[in-house]
């Protein structure tokens, strides 16, 4: 499969530690800067499709919480680290050119 990255906004969008949600294809995805890095997730929780939405002021230690039961995932990995979130979210590959970012959301 070709991936096929989509130009989603510009780097200084993003501060450190913080998250923006962006819709791809009407799906909502989201952003997160941790460490200098982009990464990017499934906008919606594993454990009962609550949405990522506001994520804002949950997200610390490179971990996004669900707003509706605080499940928490690595943004990194999309792996679930706290209950009742017990399976992953899908991880989207991050791609930076010339200060753009762009995120490919075929499922690794
Ligand atoms: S919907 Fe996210 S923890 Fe329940």
């Amino acid at each position: 499969m070709i991936s096929e990255y989509v130009k989603v906004c510009h780097e200084s969008e993003l501060s450190e530690g913080t998250t923006k949600v962006i819709e791809i294809d009407g799906d909502s995805v989201i952003l997160a800067k941790h460490d200098g890095v982009v990464y990017a997730v499934e906008g919606y929780c594993s454990h009962d499709s609550g949405e990522f939405k506001g994520v804002d002021n949950h997200f610390c230690d490179g971990q996004i919480e669900c707003p509706r039961h605080h499940g928490r995932f690595d943004i990194k990995t999309g792996e679930a680290t706290r209950m009742p979130a017990v399976a992953p979210i899908s991880t989207y590959d991050v791609k930076i050119e010339n200060g753009e970012v762009f995120v490919s959301i075929e499922e690794r």
